[in-house]
């Protein structure tokens, strides 16, 4: 991956400088007086269509340019090799934006920041408490048990709730599988998301996670204080969803920790929280940030792959020669299988690089530095354009297309640092490994037993039943 690929070669940049420019000379939209460049944006299809807009202007500007909205200015990156020069003058402690309103939360509540919002010592600190566990390949993979125990559910709940061949909320189940799964690694408990009834408890859960997310966006854009000090709308209800997440988390959180003599080798979490040296207060913000950063990325990255999948037959039928190759019919998916499935792996790069579920992320610079042309200051935030890598025919022949076999040629050139879903660096994902798990085996099961058609228009999956003979029709709605 980028990481080994920029310990092996140093970094030759043909766009690196011989005299470096300052930020003032960097080229970028039009730059209004106090609204900057939203209203471009906001024509070009607003934050919704924020990612198809910075390809556009990575086209018209290039590998890097600038822009403001409003009054937050960043520096975009678009281009492997600034990407690889980033990397590699990355300090110990890198830094995204801030997510100034979980902090006021917290703040409020007195309780700690998660992986999501530290920095610095802190944020190494339990970064190194959960890297060991949560991103080596061999201990994620005794993790298939219980990825399987939820596919089992999810498969079965495809099989129940189609009716005349349509489901009307696809997202919206695949949340709940991703949901599900994220609480039996953490807490060791099933909350039957996809059973029929779904208890209360559990809807409220994923109801408060859901409203969280959907009050922080507005409060990043305009000021939280505010917020707080009017005690808006907006703030009460983050307020509210953040404080039934906590209480929630706690209590099987604290559970697990009284269990603390027999525990199963799967048992990574109990693992982590019996030997760490974090505080009780530091582990419940780290544990409900796993979950936080693990379900909507995780749903959006497996509807992705299916509309990939329907929409290249081709693709679909070589996966599912790969999965009867490898899985005996009498068997279930497991962790040791995918290791022989280069097919499968390549099918979920490659719908990761086509349409990422996190299309960007960031970083604040921590110190000056000089990135191709320029000379950036400490201070500013630089958004790394994953989308607009991925679409880039420059680093991706006939980028458009849904080709996984370009994963798999021998003397590939594709530049690892032009495929980043997960991040970069010491800062990456640190639920990567168990993502992709994850989706690999929900990729395997779903294509061993559906024929995923795309009908009518984009909007509309048919998922044929290949174990029955009368095949089973069904649609899938996506939302
Ligand atoms: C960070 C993507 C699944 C927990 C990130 C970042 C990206 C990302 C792009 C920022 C990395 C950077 O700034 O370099 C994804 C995608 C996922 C996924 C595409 C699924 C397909 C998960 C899961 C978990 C998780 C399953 C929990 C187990 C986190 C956490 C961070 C993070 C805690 C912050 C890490 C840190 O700052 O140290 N993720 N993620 N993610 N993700 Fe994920």
């Amino acid at each position: 991956d980028a990481a080994a690929a920029a310990a092996a070669e140093p970094a030759s940049c043909p766009h690196a400088a011989s005299r470096a420019h300052s930020l003032d000379a960097m080229p970028g939209p039009a730059n209004w007086p106090l609204v900057g460049s939203l209203i471009q944006l906001l024509r070009k299809g607003g934050l919704t269509r924020q990612h198809e807009a910075l390809v556009d202007y990575h086209k018209k500007f290039g590998k890097i340019f600038r822009m403001k909205l409003g009054s937050f200015e960043s520096v975009h990156i678009g281009a492997p090799c600034l990407l690889e020069a980033l990397y590699r003058k990355e300090g110990s402690y890198p830094q995204r934006l801030e997510i100034k309103p979980w902090k006021a939360y917290r703040d409020l509540r007195d309780e700690a920041y998660g992986l999501l919002i530290l920095e610095g010592k802190d944020w190494q600190r339990v970064r190194s408490a959960f890297q060991q566990k949560l991103m080596k390949p061999t201990e994620v993979v005794k993790l298939d048990g219980k990825i399987n125990e939820v596919l089992v559910d999810l498969v079965s709940r495809i099989g129940k709730i189609n009716r005349k061949g349509k489901i009307d909320d696809l997202y919206f189940e695949l949340n709940k599988w991703s949901f599900e799964t994220i609480c039996l690694v953490l807490y060791d408990k099933r909350f039957g998301l996809l059973q029929e009834k779904v208890n209360e408890e559990a809807m409220n859960f994923i109801t408060a996670v859901k409203t969280m997310m959907s009050t922080f966006g507005m409060m990043m854009v305009t000021p939280v204080e505010l917020h707080k000090s009017l005690n808006t709308r907006t703030w009460q209800d983050h307020t509210a969803a953040w404080d039934r997440i906590f209480s929630t988390a706690k209590v099987y959180i604290d559970k697990k920790l009284k269990r603390n003599s027999t525990r199963a080798p799967d048992d990574l979490i109990g693992d982590i929280l019996q030997n760490s040296c974090l505080s009780k207060k530091e582990l419940y913000a780290a544990i409900t940030e796993l979950q936080i950063g693990g379900v909507e990325t995780t749903a959006n990255s497996m509807l992705w792959a299916i509309f990939n999948l329907s929409r290249n037959p081709g693709a679909q039928k070589k996966l599912l020669e790969e999965i009867r190759e490898v899985v005996p019919p009498d068997q279930d998916p497991c962790g040791e299988h995918i290791k022989s499935m280069p097919y499968l792996k390549a099918c979920l790069k490659e719908s990761m690089r086509l349409s990422p579920s996190v299309p960007f992320t960031s970083r604040t610079l921590d110190k000056d530095i000089v990135l191709g042309d320029y000379a950036i200051p400490k201070g500013t935030v630089l958004m790394i354009n994953t989308h607009a890598l991925g679409s880039n025919e420059e680093y991706f022949d006939d980028g458009k297309q849904f080709k996984p076999e370009r994963w798999l040629r021998e003397n590939t050139t594709i530049n690892p640092f032009a495929h980043v879903p997960f991040g970069i660096g010491k800062r990456m994902c640190i639920g990567r490994r168990l993502a992709e798990l994850q989706l690999q085996l929900a990729m395997c099961w779903l294509v061993r037993d559906f024929e995923i058609e795309m009908r009518i228009c984009a909007q509309v999956f048919w998922m044929w039943w290949l174990k029955d003979d009368t095949s089973v029709s069904m649609a899938l709605m996506v939302q």
